[in-house]
Formats: structure tokens, C-alpha cells, sequence
């Protein structure tokens, strides 16, 4: 049977579910997928977001159902499933090598891309498509995972990501523009979203309302008529001038061309949220479900995607406000103490200084603020509250190009410390041990010379053929 027939029939046929999803941006949009899909078949279910599947969080959840769904985590530790449970099914996006008689639907193993294709929220929103034709309406979710995820890296979704865009805008719940993409078009007052703009970082700009409001001035829009401006406010004519004037003030100010091309591209909106919400804007969406999950609080992300606008939308924008105050603390901390730079990669150490949960969107920012060049990944760490350290490593499609597989590199490098890790090509994580620092490192780049050179061979060879 078909991965994805197979786990549709596991969920038409069975009841009492436990959704077991990832506890970020994906995750919860995942999670909320799955719940609303159950709903609407009228099963009865519970819901558990997690950082890993470990022990500790297969005891937690071991009794609180019959039937277990994971989503956008699982497809990595098949094994460990099938020993602690007897009816599960993976939703997934994670390459994998395992495999399993239970139902499994992942993303590679239909021919997706799931580092760039589609999110583990786009594979939920899949499966319950077959079930239930009219989940459509839920398309916007599944491009909040894709975001979130960071899929639109290049300017835009593309493949199944892309497909699912257009399935919500002929359903009248998506929009696509071309526009900035700097974070905060909906939700922030004009000076605010040029001061906080953080991907990428305009040196003398960012951080400074005073010269945003100069910025401004010179290029004659104003930012204040009774009460701030906000970006949306404007006309098509001014958002031109400003997006220019910001263009030749990155080249002023030697902003990679990468980082460049990438400020105007395709940006998504809920045609159903109000707008100047930070649940307009799809990416926005996005970073106030992090702001839950990385924050422990993760169930009130999903209530909000489910469509609470209450109690618990409150509660996350104020998680919301600390989240970005805790990624500016963080970069802050980075640009103070700046990264270590080896022949192959950038390694930041940021000890306690960053929360665990925050160095892998840390780690993704370092390249938009110009601490780390696109030609080397960049692999950060942090240590946890169990004195373990968790390292993030991100890369750039340049590097994919050439051959780079982080999720690959991370996971033989921390096995052969006696960790884990995992991921994508161009994001994965891992948790060693402190005193294996060096020989993970060592171990990292010695897989990502490999790819490197495996590259090259397979070019020379090319070329004497
Ligand atoms: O767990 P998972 O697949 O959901 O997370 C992927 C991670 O990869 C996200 O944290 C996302 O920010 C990161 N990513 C990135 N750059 C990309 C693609 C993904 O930093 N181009
Ligand atoms: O934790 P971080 O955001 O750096 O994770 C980047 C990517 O690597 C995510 O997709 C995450 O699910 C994956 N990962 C993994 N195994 C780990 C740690 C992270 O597959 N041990
Ligand atoms: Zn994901």
C-alpha cells in the first residue's frame, strides 16, 4: 500500500489518538493539522508537543492513548517506536534510512524534498486531504510549517509547498504578493520594523530608531499621522522607493548579494486573519509558534492555530515579545563575542548565554547578520539544563550545492561521540557531550571535506570521461 493510503486508513480506522508533534514552528502547525483533522472525524485524541522522542518523554506519554501519530518527528527513531508502542503511525519530513511495518509517511520516500519541498505540517495537511477534502481550508497552516522551517530560503516556496499555495488561494484562504520580506510588514509600526529587522542586519540601521526615522525622512516618508505607520499603510509608489532606498543602502554598506536578492520575494497572507496581527502574515505566524514551543508552551501555539483568538492568542503574544527579545539578546551576545572560524566551518559557543531551545534560530541568523560568509556551515552550541551541550548547524544552498549534508555530517559525528543528531542538508541539530567538543567538530568537518571531495572526484571524473 501506498505510504500515505496507509497511514489515511490507520486514521479512518482507529480512535483514541495521542499526536506526538515536534515542539517547533512545523511542529505545532503539524500538531494542529493532525487535532483538526480528528476533530472533524469526531475521534477522540490528545495532544503532546516535544523537543525529542527520549525515555523520559516515552513514559509521559506511553498511557494517555490507544493509538500514537507523530508528526514531524518519528521517521528518525522507527526503532524506538516499535519498541515502546504497538499502534503507531510517522507523519514525516526528516530523511531517513529506517524502516517500519507500521504506516510511514514521509516526505522523501514519495519523491518530496522535505528540506525545501514540503514540511512536516505539508505532509499532515497531505494525509488528511484524502480523508477529508475540504482540510483545503486549512492550507494556511501547512505554509506556516513550510515557513517556519525556513523553506522559502531562496525568495520563495516551491514544489509541493508551492502546489498547496495555490490549492488555499483557490480556496480563498491564501494570498500571495511579491513584496519585502522583512519581518513585521503587518505587525510592526514602520521605524519599529526597520529598527528590528534582524534577517538581514542593516549596520547602523538595525537597532537604531533614530537613524530609521532619518532613513525615512530623507527618502520623504513620513512615519507618523496621528498615530505610527505601518509598512502595509503605505503606497504601492513609496513601498517601491523605500525597498530601493534599503537596496543601495545594503550595497553601500557591503551586504552580500545573496542576502540582497533575497529582501523582496514572495510573501503569504491568511486571507481570514485580521490584518496588522501578527497571524497575518504567514512567516509572522510562524515565529509566534516558535515563540510557544521553544518557550515549553507549546499548547498554546496549537490552540491559536486551531483558532482561539482569546486567551491563549494573548498568551502568545506575549511569549512572542520575549522571544525576540531573548534572538536580539542572543545576537547581541554573538556579535559581542564573535565566532571562531576553522578551514571548514564557523563555530559559535554560546554556553548558558542562549537557551538551548533558541541556538538553532540563532545559529539560522548568523548569516543575515554577516558574522558567518556563505561558503562554511556554521554549527553553534549551547549547553542544556542537564550540562549536555545541544550544537546546531545551519548551511546555505551554496553549500547543498556543492555537495554539503549537515543532517548526514551531524549524525555520524555525534554517534561517534555517543550522541545523536540529525536533520536536514542545510539545518540539523545534535546533543554530545561537553567534553566531545572537539572531536565532534573534528568529526564534522572531516564528513563535510568528504562531501566536498566526493564532489570533486566525481567532477574530475566527469571531466576525463
Ligand atoms: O525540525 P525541523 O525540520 O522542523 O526544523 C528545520 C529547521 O531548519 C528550522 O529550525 C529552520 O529554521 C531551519 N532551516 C534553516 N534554513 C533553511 C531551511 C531550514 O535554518 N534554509
Ligand atoms: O535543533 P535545531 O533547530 O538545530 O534542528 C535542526 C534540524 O535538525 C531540525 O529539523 C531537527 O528536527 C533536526 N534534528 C535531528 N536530530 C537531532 C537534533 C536536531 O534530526 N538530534
Ligand atoms: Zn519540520
Amino acid at each position: 500500500m501506498e505510504p500515505i493510503t496507509s497511514v489515511a486508513k490507520f486514521i479512518r480506522e482507529k480512535d483514541d489518538f495521542v499526536i506526538v508533534c515536534h515542539y517547533d514552528a512545523d511542529g505545532l502547525s503539524a500538531g494542529a493539522l493532525a487535532a483538526l483533522g480528528l476533530e472533524h472525524l469526531g475521534k477522540e485524541y490528545g495532544i503532546f508537543p516535544t523537543r525529542q522522542i527520549d525515555d523520559e518523554r516515552v513514559e509521559k506519554i506511553k498511557d494517555k492513548g490507544r493509538n500514537f501519530l507523530f508528526v514531524d518527528l518519528g521517521s528518525g527513531q522507527l526503532s524506538v517506536l516499535e519498541k515502546n508502542f504497538n499502534s503507531f503511525a510517522v507523519i514525516d519530513h526528516h530523511e531517513t534510512l529506517e524502516r517500519t511495518v507500521h504506516p510511514h509517511f514521509n516526505a522523501h520516500l514519495v519523491g518530496w524534498d522535505g528540506a525545501k519541498e514540503i514540511s512536516g505540517a505539508g505532509c499532515v495537511y497531505e494525509v488528511f486531504k484524502k480523508i477529508l477534502p475540504q482540510f483545503v481550508e486549512f492550507s494556511p497552516l501547512a505554509i506556516v510549517g513550510a515557513l517556519g522551517d525556513m523553506q522559502d530560503s531562496t525568495g520563495k516556496l516551491i514544489g509541493r509547498n508551492k502546489e498547496i499555495v495555490e490549492e488555499g488561494i483557490k480556496a480563498g484562504v491564501l494570498e500571495v504578493k511579491r513584496d519585502i520580506r522583512l519581518f513585521g510588514r503587518h505587525s510592526r509600526p514602520l521605524v519599529q520594523f526597520l529598527a528590528y529587522s534582524s534577517e538581514p542586519i542593516f549596520p547602523g540601521l538595525t537597532g537604531n530608531e533614530e537613524e530609521c526615522k532619518n532613513f525615512l525622512t530623507e527618502i520623504g516618508i513620513s512615519w507618523r499621522d496621528n498615530g505610527p505607520i505601518y509598512y502595509v499603510d503605505l503606497t504601492h509608489a513609496q513601498k517601491k522607493r523605500l525597498v530601493t532606498a534599503l537596496y543601495i543602502y545594503g550595497k553601500k554598506h557591503f551586504l552580500p548579494e545573496h542576502l540582497l536578492r533575497t529582501l523582496v520575494g514572495e510573501v503569504y497572507e491568511l486571507s481570514r486573519e485580521k490584518p496588522k496581527t501578527p497571524l497575518k502574515d504567514a512567516r509572522e505566524f510562524s515565529t509566534l509558534l516558535n515563540a510557544c514551543g521553544r518557550h515549553e508552551e507549546g499548547e498554546i501555539g496549537i490552540k491559536v492555530c486551531m483558532g482561539d483568538r482569546g486567551e491563549y492568542y494573548h498568551k502568545a503574544e506575549l511569549l512572542l515579545q520575549r522571544h525576540r527579545r531573548l534572538l536580539r539578546e542572543g545576537i547581541e551576545f554573538a556579535v559581542k563575542k564573535g565566532l571562531e572560524e576553522t578551514q571548514y566551518l564557523f563555530v559559535l559557543d554560546a554556553g548558558k548565554h542562549v537557551k538551548d531551545t533558541l541556538i538553532g534560530v540563532i545559529a539560522g541568523m548568523l548569516y543575515g547578520a554577516q558574522l558567518a560568509t556563505e561558503d562554511k556551515p556554521i554549527i553553534a552550541f549551547a549547553l542544556d539544563d542537564s550540562g549536555m551541550l545541544k550544537a546546531s548547524g545551519r548551511a546555505t544552498w551554496l553549500l547543498v550545492r556543492r555537495g554539503v549534508h549537515l543532517g548526514k555530517a551531524m549524525r555520524e559525528a555525534a554517534e561517534r561521540v555517543g550522541g545523536t543528531g540529525g536533520g536536514h542538508n542545510i539545518a540539523a541539530g545534535a546533543r554530545i557531550k561537553p567534553e566531545d567538543r572537539e572531536e565532534f567538530l573534528e568529526a564534522v568537518s572531516y564528513t563535510h571535506l568528504r562531501a566536498h571531495e566526493t564532489r570533486h572526484d566525481l567532477v574530475c571524473r566527469l571531466l576525463l570521461e
